[in-house]
């Protein structure tokens, strides 16, 4: 029998066929931040597993198509909600896991319960452990000659992953020597 966290999985994945391309890399993103929301579950053993893992396949839901105006985690969010509708998932649970998605760029709204928390360092997290991300942004400001917006989002990242000072501290040392990194990369000059 397919699991309804399998059902969310599939339906990620769908939507990035349906749109036909992937700019923000979420076929390798969403399976990162999985791979760190089970890694804080272990530590974190009074969450509720299925909240989590659930949120992590539908948090990003509202990506594509692009371009529009709504923030992602606003059209997550209402995505999430028709989903969850859809397979007659329990009221309750349902707000839950819609709190989870709606906070995880703890802009607007900020993550709340131990799930939430849990995804939004999650999010972080998994920027930090992805190999390209930082790098593509920091060569798209290069190319179109703009301030670097990469410090920026690592320090919103960092900033987050301090949610859990024990993720943010697992990190702190792969955190520093990104921003070598991009500080060495922008002073090279090809024109
Ligand atoms: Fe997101
Ligand atoms: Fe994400």
């Amino acid at each position: 029998m397919t699991t309804i966290i399998e059902k969310a999985k599939a339906g990620f994945f769908q939507m990035i066929d349906e749109f036909g391309s992937d700019q923000y890399n979420l076929r390798s993103h969403v399976p990162e931040v999985e791979k760190w929301a089970k890694h804080m579950l272990k530590k974190l053993p009074d969450a509720n597993g299925e909240a989590v893992l659930l949120s992590v396949w539908l948090h990003d839901i509202g990506h594509y198509p692009i371009p529009t105006d709504i923030d992602h985690a606003v059209r997550s969010e209402e995505r999430a909600k028709a989903f969850l509708k859809k397979e007659k998932y329990p009221k309750d649970k349902t707000n839950k896991i819609l709190h989870c998605i709606r906070a995880h760029r703890c802009r607007d709204i900020l993550p709340e319960s131990v799930e939430a928390k849990i995804i939004a360092c999650a999010d972080s997290a998994s920027h930090m452990t992805e190999p390209t991300i930082y790098l593509d942004m920091a060569k798209s400001d290069k190319e179109n000659n703009n301030e670097f917006r990469v410090y920026a989002k690592m320090e919103r990242d960092y900033r987050d992953l301090g949610i859990f000072p024990e993720i943010q501290n697992e990190l702190k040392e792969l955190y520093q020597n990104w921003k070598n990194l991009i500080k060495s990369y922008e002073k090279i000059d090809l024109k």
